[in-house]
C-alpha cells in the first residue's frame, strides 16, 4: 500500500514519517516515533485514554487520521515535564492519589492542560466537564477533579505572585 509522507511537530520537536491510508495518529505515536504516553484503550472513541491536542485542543489519536495531521502541532503526556521538573498537573495528580492505576493517566492529563491552557480558573463544574469524555476505572474521580481545581489554583497564585514582583 502506497505510504503518505507527514510532517508534524511533537512537543515541541519536528517529526517526520510515512503513513498508511487509514492508519490513526495513535498508532504513528505509538509504533511510528515512540512516543507511548498515549494509550490504546477502546480504539472507537470512547474512553478518552489516547487524549492528545492538536494545535491546542483535545482530540482522540485513536479517531483522528495521522494523514490529516501535516503541519499541525502534537503535544502528548511526555512532554509535561521539563527535565526532572513536573508540570504543575502531574505534582497535583501525584499530591492528591489521582493516579491508581496510571491508565487514564495521560489523557486525564491532556484534557485538563487543554482546560487549563484556555480558562486558568475553573469551576468544579467546568473542570468536571473537561474530563467527562476520560473514563477512570479506578479513582472515582473526585482526586483527579481535586488536582486540577488544585494545580490551576498554583499556577493562579505563583502567576499574581509574579505580576506583584514586577510591580515592585
Ligand atoms: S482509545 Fe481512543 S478513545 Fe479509547
Ligand atoms: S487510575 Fe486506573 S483507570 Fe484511572
Amino acid at each position: 500500500m502506497a505510504k503518505t509522507p507527514v510532517q508534524f511537530r511533537l512537543n515541541g520537536s519536528d517529526k517526520a514519517v510515512f503513513v498508511d491510508g487509514g492508519q490513526n495518529l495513535l498508532d504513528v505515536l505509538r509504533r511510528g516515533v515512540g512516543d507511548m504516553s498515549s494509550k490504546y484503550g477502546c480504539g472507537q472513541g470512547t474512553c478518552g485514554v489516547c487524549t492528545v491536542l492538536i494545535d491546542g485542543e483535545p482530540q482522540l489519536a485513536c479517531l483522528t487520521l495521522a494523514e490529516t495531521c501535516g503541519g499541525r502541532a502534537i503535544e502528548t503526556a511526555l512532554g509535561l515535564s521539563d527535565g526532572p521538573n513536573l508540570h504543575p498537573l502531574q505534582a497535583a495528580f501525584m499530591e492528591h492519589f489521582a493516579a491508581q492505576c496510571g491508565f487514564c493517566t495521560s489523557g486525564m492529563l491532556m484534557a485538563a492542560k487543554a482546560l487549563l491552557d484556555r480558562n486558568a480558573s475553573p469551576t468544579r463544574e467546568e473542570v468536571a466537564e473537561a474530563i467527562s469524555g476520560n473514563i477512570c476505572r479506578c479513582t472515582g474521580y473526585e482526586p483527579i477533579v481535586n488536582a486540577i481545581l488544585d494545580a490551576a489554583s498554583k499556577r493562579d497564585g505563583a502567576r499574581a505572585e509574579g505580576e506583584g514582583r514586577a510591580r515592585i
